[in-house]
């Protein structure tokens, strides 16, 4: 199996997000995690996996809601030991494993749950499949990605501008939106890998895998956030992240 990329365990990369993470007033803290918090469902007595998770933030929080038992999984050993520093609750398991190895967890859940993870994995279908696989029947997979709209551009110029602005007013370029593949970013880190995929193609991989889709969500940043962060109001009309939350079928009687 072709080995999934790690740019979290590169240290200048590591360093530079953790800087970013910490500061309290990035677009995670100031705009994605209040938006899907609004969307999860109840996590009281449930399982619940969280991928991609990081420094385990939100896994941390879904056992101080009541969650029976939460797995974190994540393919970075310093993300992995940083969550496991940063935890005290013992029904919090964190497991060092790529999301492209979900066939070696034998366990199921009532709720997979993953924040800005999935844009990282280039195989969305076999991804979803696994999902599903995972989940107990009725189960609900909530997960927010970087929008289609913002990650659709093949475009890494960093000398040149990706809007034009007009009387104080930014028009952002969009191009190659259809174009469902890799993208290398100079983000956090020189050559980073991201994959993008049109906003049908998110939908319909979740569709054929007989998921019901609940809620669907586009961010928009509160006033409370572009007054802290005045560039977020560029993000008012342009969203940069997506919040989807669907439900796997019921068994048959
Ligand atoms: C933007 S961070 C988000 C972390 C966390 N969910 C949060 O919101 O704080 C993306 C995380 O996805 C993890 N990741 C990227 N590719 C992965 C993969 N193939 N399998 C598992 N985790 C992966 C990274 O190591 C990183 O911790």
């Amino acid at each position: 199996m072709k080995q999934p990329q790690n740019v979290y365990d590169n240290l200048e990369f590591f360093e530079k997000y953790n800087e970013m993470r910490q500061s309290k007033l990035n677009a995670n803290e100031l705009i994605e995690i209040p938006e899907i918090k609004a969307m999860l469902p109840n996590v009281k007595n449930k399982t619940v996996l969280d991928l991609g998770c990081g420094a385990g933030g939100m896994s941390r929080f879904f056992a101080e809601k009541g969650a029976k038992k939460v797995v974190g999984l994540d393919v970075s050993q310093n993300m992995m030991s940083l969550a496991k520093q940063l935890t005290t609750q013992d029904n919090i398991e964190f497991i060092q494993l790529s999301m492209e190895q979900l066939s070696k967890i034998k366990q199921k859940f009532d709720i997979v749950f993953s924040s800005l993870a999935f844009h990282y994995i280039e195989n969305f279908k076999k991804l979803i499949k696994e999902i599903s696989n995972l989940l107990n029947p009725g189960g609900v997979l909530l997960f927010s990605q970087e929008h289609p709209i913002a990650t659709a551009p093949i475009f890494n110029d960093r000398s040149a501008s990706s809007y034009i602005e007009v009387e104080g007013k930014r028009y952002y370029l969009l191009s190659d939106y259809n174009n469902n593949s890799q993208r290398v970013l100079n983000w956090m880190a020189d050559s980073t890998i991201k994959y993008h995929r049109n906003f049908s193609t998110i939908l319909n991989t979740l569709i054929e895998n007989k998921f019901s889709i609940l809620e669907v969500k586009e961010s928009q940043p509160e006033k409370n956030a572009v007054k802290l962060v005045s560039k977020y109001k560029y993000q008012i009309d342009r969203p940069y992240f997506l919040y989807i939350k669907a439900q796997k079928a019921e068994e048959k009687k």
